[in-house]
């Protein structure tokens, strides 16, 4: 199937194309356009003409409504229990907006709503895919479930650009590269929002750490900055349309995001045109001037010190015209997004009925599509359904799989199958709990080998584990990292002496595999002594099934690290995490202190993120961006690059049907070493077939941000065609004139 994606022409064979799933009852829509959000602007404009003046800031400002014991928090009748709840107009019919996290399903708030849902495999594996198309249909799966249960708002886009693998919210996020986020996100994006839904790109920007996460404050320079967080989140606004921003916690230049007239005024607003709103993270907000500076919503705002876009807001628009002005285009923005959304015209009513069934299907094949063949001995995998017996080690594997923790957490139906608290007490100990899914890697394993002896042993004493290793073919030992929102890892080792695990299972039988279940990378002491390694990440409510049909074959690997795996935290930018003194659960802080300042260097690495970082450095990861094996071979060839056209040929060269995910980087401009990704496709490729891929290169992934313009200079550009970002195949340079232009 030839698709096109808006800069991208794609060739995939994926399976779940045409089936996008929305709840049942879902309105089933095309997403908001550029077309539909300028005539809702227009009709935003005339109500908000007719509002009174006591009207104002109603729509500017919200409640968590959920009751946290954190003071007198009055929960609306008509609120889901979420993240958050802005009461509606009824004399003017507008809807109250009711919001719920995140990009990764409908969050489980601690069990508060007393139901489940589908838990799509975390965001860095979601990435792993390359494939746009399933982000969409995760999107339009997600989303649909957020309408069936009464929320319209789903705070769901989590972009931010992975400058550190130590990041705890790594997996929540989706690459270090901007063209791969930015076009997965988007893809995400209009799949939730074709339920007649809002949905955010978020964290508004440079938000990469957690550690001091409400204080730090980010250097780096304004071109730096353009050419990659803001232009992941630019690919992703113009692909996905989201209808609003979320401000994020950290300072950027000084300034916190959410109160940032160079970030929300000039970038978002006055330069991309945007017309959503913005609304802020939870307890993100400083102050009331944080309204001059482009922020268009308090959300949640008993977490901030006080309730600033309320009454202190009106005194302002009532003693100064230029708050008034301000405070009519907070609520035209709002408004713009309701209408384009059609929330008042279609409204989500909740209590509908969701087909977990067919949505876990979603889960399973964005699973299947996204976990990483990372190493494949003498072809030990995939294993023989034949196989006689298997030792099965470690990882809570016989209950189910891990996912992150924080607000994006989602459980099924009846929550999590184990639950290990992390540590603490309060209202935010059940937010950092290890939850593991209801899907056993186990019970999937036994019933792809029915005649097999299958052992399992969870990996405790290591003793009792290589004694089981040893009477048995096979051992696949499965290994966790528990990453959580609130909270950076201190380094990149596997916790709890898994290290070691691994390495005495691998000494005692032959044909160990490792299956890790992390949240981004970690390194691999044990790397040479076992077989085969399979990275599944979190890979969501089906990923035991996922893993298992990886391990026996009927799937063929086909997910790419869309993060660089370093050999050690010596070779990151930052080799020590800033602030990492400070590594605690950091819901804490306050954003408006000014003594609570952290700073964090970003200009050191600048726009050379990840796989960047590394050419540039001339440094070979332990895994490098864009690699995977799989159970075929592929080869691409006949490049010719024409202006902005690439082509190419993809041909699968061995005996099994698989999908490749080719990659054209820009590797020098003018002989200096540029390493930019600036194509990529995922195709489909039965054993023997060869296809044609054409990729339009977008021209910013050539040019620099220089004095307020997008800059190229004329010069050779040299291209090559890449297995991942360090094996490079054939090369092609051409010549190209000096251009400049606008955002
Ligand atoms: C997170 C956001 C989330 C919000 C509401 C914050 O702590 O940073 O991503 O959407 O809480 O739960």
């Amino acid at each position: 199937m030839r698709i096109s994606m808006g800069k991208m022409v794609l060739w995939s064979g994926a399976a779940l194309g045409a089936m996008v799933l929305a709840a049942s009852t879902a309105q089933a829509q095309e997403a908001p356009t550029a077309a539909t959000i300028k005539a809702a602007d227009a009709r935003a404009a005339a109500t908000v003409k007719a509002m009174k003046p006591e009207e104002k800031t109603i729509l500017t400002h919200g409640i968590m409504p959920m009751d946290l014991g954190m003071g007198n928090v009055v929960i609306p009748k008509d609120a889901v229990p979420g993240a958050g709840y802005i009461a509606g107009i009824d004399r003017l019919g507008v809807p109250a907006l009711k919001e719920t996290d995140a990009s990764l399903g409908v969050s489980y708030v601690m069990g508060l709503r007393k139901d489940g849902a589908t838990a799509l495999p975390s965001g860095v594996l979601q990435a792993a895919t390359w494939n746009p198309e399933i982000l969409y249909n995760g999107g339009a799966m997600i989303g649909g479930e957020a309408r069936a249960k009464g929320f319209n708002v789903l705070l769901a886009g989590g972009v931010n650009l992975m400058r550190d693998p130590r990041n705890g919210r790594t997996f929540e996020y989706l690459s270090e590269d901007p063209l791969l986020s930015g076009m997965l996100v988007g893809a995400a994006i209009r799949g939730i929002q074709s339920n007649h839904i809002i949905s955010t790109i978020k964290h508004f920007a440079l938000n990469g750490q957690e550690t001091g996460r409400k204080y730090v404050d980010i250097k780096i320079s304004e071109a730096a900055a353009k050419e990659s967080d803001l232009l992941a989140f630019k690919i992703g606004i113009e692909q996905g349309q989201p209808l609003s921003v979320m401000c994020a916690y950290n300072r950027v230049g000084g300034q916190n995001a959410c109160s940032n007239d160079f970030l929300l005024n000039k970038v978002l607003k006055k330069d991309w045109g945007w017309k959503g709103f913005v609304m802020s993270d939870w307890g993100a907000v400083p102050g009331v001037e944080a309204a001059i500076n482009g922020l268009d919503q308090q959300s949640g705002a008993e977490l901030d010190k006080g309730l600033f876009f309320a009454d202190k807001l009106a005194d302002k628009a009532k003693a100064d015209p230029k708050w008034a002005a301000r405070l009519d285009n907070m609520n035209q923005r709002v408004l713009t997004a309701i209408y384009a959304a059609g929330i008042d015209k279609f409204p989500a009513k909740g209590g509908e009925k969701i087909d977990f069934a067919a949505h876990a299907k979603v889960a399973e094949e964005t699973a299947k599509q996204g976990i990483v063949l990372l190493k494949n001995e003498g072809g030990v995998l995939p294993l023989m359904k034949t196989a006689k017996s298997i030792a099965v080690i470690g990882g809570y594997a016989d209950g189910g799989v891990l996912s992150g923790g924080g607000s994006s957490q989602v459980q099924g139906e009846g929550g999590a199958v184990y639950s290990i608290p992390l540590s603490g007490t309060g209202v935010w100990a059940g937010l950092i709990g290890q939850n593991y899914h209801r899907s056993s890697p186990l019970k999937a394993i036994t019933a792809q080998a029915p005649q097999a002896k299958v052992t399992y042993r969870d990996g405790r004493y290591i003793t009792d584990a290589v004694e089981k290793a040893k009477q048995a073919e096979v051992a696949v030992v499965f290994v966790t990292q528990f990453t959580t929102e609130g909270l950076d890892v201190p380094d990149l080792h596997l916790p709890q002496g898994q290290d070691e695990l691994i390495a005495a299972v691998a000494a005692a039988n032959p044909n160990t595999i490792v299956v890790l279940e992390t949240g981004g990378p970690v390194v691999m002491p044990w790397l040479p002594k076992v077989k085969a390694v399979v990275e599944a990440w979190y890979p969501g409510a089906r990923g035991g099934e996922a893993i298992a049909s990886v391990l026996f074959g009927d799937t063929n690997p086909s997910g790419r690290l869309p993060i660089t795996f370093p050999a050690s935290t010596d070779q990151l930018p930052r080799p020590k995490l800033d602030g990492s003194d400070w590594v605690e659960p950091n819901f804490a802080g306050d954003p408006t202190s000014g003594s609570d300042i952290l700073h964090a260097d970003y200009d050191i690495e600048g726009s050379d993120v990840g796989y960047r970082w590394f050419a540039r450095k001339g440094q070979k990861a332990l895994f490098p961006f864009g690699y995977g094996l799989s159970y075929t071979s592929f080869q691409s060839s006949g490049l010719s690059v024409k202006g902005l056209t690439a082509t190419f040929t993809v041909k699968n060269t061995g005996q099994r049907d698989g999908d490749e995910v080719a990659q054209l980087y820009l590797t020098t401009r003018n002989g200096e070493v540029k390493q930019r990704l600036v194509g990529f496709a995922r195709v489909s490729l039965k054993a023997g077939e060869s296809k044609p891929v054409s990729l339009t290169i977008d021209p910013r992934l050539l040019a620099d941000w220089k004095n307020g313009l997008w800059t190229s200079p004329k010069g050779t550009y040299s291209f090559a065609l890449g297995k991942d970002a360090e094996t490079l195949g054939e090369k092609v340079s051409i010549t190209l004139p000096a251009k400049s232009w606008k955002e």
